[in-house]
């Protein structure tokens, strides 16, 4: 009697630790090779199928864990459109070069161009299987630190080709109206990005609109439906928009469904439709960037076989920082199944590396950071003055305003 109740109330105990509410195991969300199979983005049948698992290793995984050198210095990722003179010249010949021996890697090696497209896309098409549940890393608190390694090894990649250990990939600077900084708007395409003649650094496969070297980027498009597409308004409009978008984005928080993080995404977790429960920054301006550059850019099973992928996701990956830092709420997910989440990426010498989420939270362990910019502009202003708000009901009620906050401590602070 007394077993049979000890081994009821263990069952029902092992039972609750266990499970969710929703009948899934909570456990980290991690990625392996095995069973990858073709998938699509989205859900359903419509889209087409994508074939876009890696090669398999020749050798064991190893584990990673980004630990800065100290007797280096940071490496600084800098804002593209403020790169002049010498410096940007020889920036400009490096990422052609780079992106030129990237492009001409065998097809098979997975440090080519076309095996980071094809990465993406099986992190986006549910090609990889968790607790027999297709995984997608978007659309949830993966989002940062999967595109944070992401994007590391993908410079860590262009490094090696390029014999130079500190070159570093720039970042589009697409929040930053020109009021700040060195003055000049990062809202337009970078130039070196935009040049059909650079073979290695440009995309045919993208909308018509990025053809126009001075055309505002529209932050405020409808990532998450087809109801309101790029374009159509005055510069001016635009540019106030953009910065409504970010000031939602990074400071009003309040009534967001999912945060700035993002959804819980656990193993077993079924996919959703794209952009549900995506985090404030996700759902919107990163959104938005992928439809206004359009075509492949807007598909993310192709989106990152455009060159232009890894300067928008590093403003992305900086703008993570800059709301880390904005207030002392401003905190990761410490549930363990976030922290744990593994991932898989092959470095530069085609060793296939194994690494945690809880690994990717501090960015100086992985040798950089990001140049500070005067970002104050979506700070101080955007907060719905401008007229052109969007939606009360697309977009929550502007609330409790942390940018007051984080004003009035006394420090001096710069974005
Ligand atoms: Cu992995 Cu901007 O998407």
């Amino acid at each position: 009697m007394e077993t049979g109740r000890i081994l009821l109330l263990s069952c029902v105990f092992a039972l609750l630790v266990c499970y969710s509410g929703t009948g899934v195991r909570a456990a980290p969300v991690k990625i392996t090779f095995d069973g990858c199979k073709p998938g699509r983005v989205g859900l359903g049948t419509d889209g087409p199928l994508m074939h876009c698992c890696p090669p398999m290793p020749k050798g064991p995984i190893v584990d990673f864990v980004p630990v800065r050198n100290m007797s280096k210095p940071l490496r600084v990722r800098k804002a593209l459109q403020c790169l002049e003179g010498e410096e940007l010249e020889i920036y400009v010949q490096k990422l052609r070069k780079g992106y030129a021996l990237m492009r001409a890697l065998p097809l098979d090696d997975p440090r080519c161009l076309e095996q980071h497209r094809m990465c993406h896309c099986a992190h986006s098409t549910g090609a990889y299987t968790c607790q027999g549940v297709g995984v997608d890393i978007h659309f949830g608190w993966l989002f940062y630190p999967f595109h944070r390694f992401f994007l590391y090894f993908h410079e860590r990649i262009l490094q090696h080709l390029l014999g130079d250990p500190d070159f570093t990939l720039h970042f589009w600077n697409w929040d930053n109206a020109g009021q700040g900084g060195c003055g000049k708007p990062g809202d337009i395409i970078p130039p070196m990005y935009a040049d059909p003649t650079q073979h290695s650094t440009f995309h045919h496969n993208r909308h018509n609109r990025t053809y126009h070297p001075d055309l505002v980027v529209d932050l405020w498009v409808d990532a998450w439906n087809e109801t309101r597409l790029p374009g159509g308004f005055s510069k001016e409009v635009t540019k106030a928009r953009n910065l409504e978008t970010m000031h939602w984005a990074m400071i009003t928080l309040k009534d967001a469904p999912e945060g700035f993080s993002g959804r819980v995404y656990r193993a077993g977790y079924p996919r959703v439709t794209p952009y549900v429960g995506a985090g404030t920054l996700e759902v919107s301006a990163h959104g938005a960037l992928h439809k206004w550059v359009g075509i492949d850019m807007d598909d993310f099973s192709f989106a990152a076989g455009d060159p232009l992928f890894y300067p928008h996701h590093e403003n992305i990956d900086r703008l993570w920082d800059v709301w880390r830092n904005l207030s002392p709420n401003n905190t990761v997910p410490n549930d363990p199944d976030f922290l744990d989440a593994e991932f898989l990426f092959y470095d530069e010498n085609i060793v296939l590396r194994r690494m945690k989420a809880r690994h990717a939270l501090d960015m100086s362990a992985f040798g950089y950071e990001y140049e500070d910019v005067p970002n104050v502009e979506w700070l101080t202003q955007g907060k719905g003055d401008a007229g052109v708000a969007p939606p009360a009901d697309e977009m929550p009620q502007l609330a409790e305003d942390l940018s007051e906050l984080t004003l009035s401590d006394g420090s001096e602070r710069t974005f």
